[in-house]
C-alpha cells in the first residue's frame, strides 16, 4: 500500500496498478529509479519519498512546468532530437535530473553527466542517447 502523503501519490498509484511483478511494484515509492524526480525550489528530489508537508511553501517544478510559451525546454527538445527514450517510463525523471544538473553545471563533461545522472535508471538501456541529449542541451547553453 502506498501512502497518500507523498508528492507522487497519483503517479505511484497509477504505476502500482500496472501488471508488474510484485518485486518491481514494491520498489515504487522507494526512491530507487528516479522516474518521479521533480524540482523542489530548483533541487531534484524523489517525489515518492518526499512528504507533502516538506514541500509546503516551496516551488515545485514538474516535467509539465518546463515548457514555456508553447516551446519545449532545451533539455526536452534534446531528448526528442536524440530519441533518448524507448518506453519513456524514466524520461520525465531523466529530464528533470538533467535540468538540475545543467543548472548547477551548465557545461558538464561526459563523466560529470554520468555522475550527475547516477540514480536515474533506464530499464530500456538508452543511456548513450541520454548522455548525448544532455550534451546537446549543454552545448545550447553557449
Ligand atoms: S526509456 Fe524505458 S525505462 Fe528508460
Amino acid at each position: 500500500m502506498f501512502p497518500t502523503t507523498s508528492l507522487c501519490f497519483p503517479f505511484c498509484v497509477t504505476v502500482s496498478t500496472l501488471p508488474v511483478p510484485s518485486t518491481a511494484a514494491e520498489k515504487v515509492n522507494a526512491g530507487q529509479c528516479g522516474a518521479c524526480t521533480v524540482l523542489l525550489d530548483g533541487k531534484p528530489i524523489r517525489s515518492c519519498r518526499t512528504p507533502v508537508s516538506s514541500a509546503a511553501g516551496k516551488r515545485i517544478t514538474t516535467i509539465e512546468g518546463l515548457e514555456q510559451d508553447g516551446r519545449l525546454h532545451p533539455v526536452q527538445q534534446a531528448f526528442l532530437d536524440n530519441e533518448a527514450f524507448q518506453c519513456g517510463y524514466c524520461t520525465p525523471g531523466m529530464i528533470m535530473g538533467a535540468v538540475a544538473l545543467l543548472t548547477s553545471n551548465p557545461r558538464p563533461s561526459e563523466q560529470e553527466i554520468l555522475r550527475g545522472m547516477q540514480g536515474h535508471i533506464c530499464r530500456c538501456g538508452t543511456y548513450q542517447r541520454i548522455v548525448a541529449a544532455v550534451e546537446q542541451a549543454a552545448n545550447r547553453n553557449g
